[in-house]
């Protein structure tokens, strides 16, 4: 397993939508616990396969991480989002946006129809932190980011915030 390097907004390959998974063998295995142990080193509850370059349809939550708990690692591959119902504001924080933490609406509650790392398919009825978690992760398939659903002066608040990270950014202004 190897930790890989998350990318950083406003990066542009977050913006690029992951492909289908169709081939769930030994490559796809190494590249879960890839994002596994990148997730666990960063610490954070959910990573994205795109988050690490990988344009692909896969993401990974760990709710529990940080609490006494054993850990609760589950893995989403190719999945959809089905149904979603009531409204809960969360405050979010985004593993390519260091540091950032941001107020969200998202649905309080989804059913989401996926794959595991076999290939086999379930669905999951969730809310809570779960729920949020698995919102904010598929966006990130979609090259959605945490950045988009805040109102106009946040969102230039927050770019602004990322760009003073960025070298390369600065560089171009
Ligand atoms: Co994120």
């Amino acid at each position: 397993m190897t930790v890989r390097s998350i990318l950083q907004y406003p990066d542009k390959r977050l913006r690029i939508a992951g492909k289908k998974v169709t081939n769930f063998g030994p490559e796809l295995q190494k590249l879960v616990a890839d994002m596994a142990e990148t997730m666990y080193a960063a610490p954070g509850v959910g990573l994205a396969a795109p988050q690490i370059g990988e344009s692909y349809q896969l993401f990974i939550v760990d709710v529990a991480v940080g609490d006494e708990e054993p850990s609760d690692l589950r893995v989403f591959i190719n999945p959809k989002i089905v149904h979603g119902e009531g409204e809960v504001a969360f405050e979010e924080g985004c593993l390519s946006f260091p540091g950032a933490r941001e107020e969200v609406l998202r649905k309080e509650r989804v059913k989401v129809v996926a794959q595991n790392e076999y290939g086999e398919s379930f669905e999951l009825e969730t809310d809570g932190l779960l729920a949020i978690a698995i919102q904010h992760e598929n966006d990130h398939l979609n090259g959605r980011l945490m950045i988009d659903h805040l109102s106009p002066l946040r969102r230039r608040l927050l770019h602004r915030a990322m760009a003073k990270r960025s070298p390369a950014i600065q560089a171009a202004q």
